[in-house]
């Protein structure tokens, strides 16, 4: 008898393209799609739901990919990072907190923007403090935390920006 798990297919739709992915019961969601997709921007840090590194959209609900199994993914919605830009265009998370200068070795960036892009759609205009309760499961250990929260009301400006020239044109 073969002790060996089989596979099971798992039918989602990462960055908006529908995918297969052959995992085992145990393999997490992180493992699935860096590993099967090479979605290598959704980083593993603590593997334990500590440092927000693997955040990642779930029906556009901030979920850390390191504690998810794949087969709960199942018919489901997934964001990563690099589903944000669109073509050669950054999404405006990504080009605030550029520009704000966010981070440092940006290991912690991709989870960090995930968690904005949740809260800004969640909050079009959060206070200062809103921003650091909403982003306080994401961890840094390079940067301060002004620098991040600088780089998350930039975002905002962008986007209310954004959405008056959308609505104006
Ligand atoms: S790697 Fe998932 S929370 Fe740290
Ligand atoms: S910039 Fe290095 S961990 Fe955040």
């Amino acid at each position: 008898m073969s002790i060996v798990p089989e596979a099971i297919a798992v039918g989602v739709t990462v960055n908006g393209r529908d995918v297969t992915l052959e995992v085992e019961p145990r393999t997490s969601l992180a493992d699935a799609i860096r590993s099967q997709l090479d979605l290598t921007g959704t980083h593993l840090g603590c593997e334990h739901g500590v440092c927000g590194a693997c955040t990642i959209l779930l029906d556009d609900e901030p979920a850390r990919a390191c504690l998810m199994l794949a087969v709960q993914a199942d018919g489901r919605r997934v964001t990563t990072i690099e589903g944000l830009a669109v073509g050669d265009e950054r999404h405006p998370v990504q080009r605030a907190m550029y520009e704000a200068m966010s981070f440092q070795c940006a290991f912690c960036s991709p989870g960090f923007m995930m968690s904005a892009v949740a809260l800004l759609t969640e909050n079009p205009t959060p206070t200062r403090e809103e921003i650091r309760e909403e982003l306080s499961g994401n961890l840094c250990r390079c940067t301060g935390d002004h620098s991040i929260v600088d780089g998350v009301e930039r975002a905002a400006a962008l986007l209310q920006a954004g959405t008056a020239t959308d609505g104006a044109s």
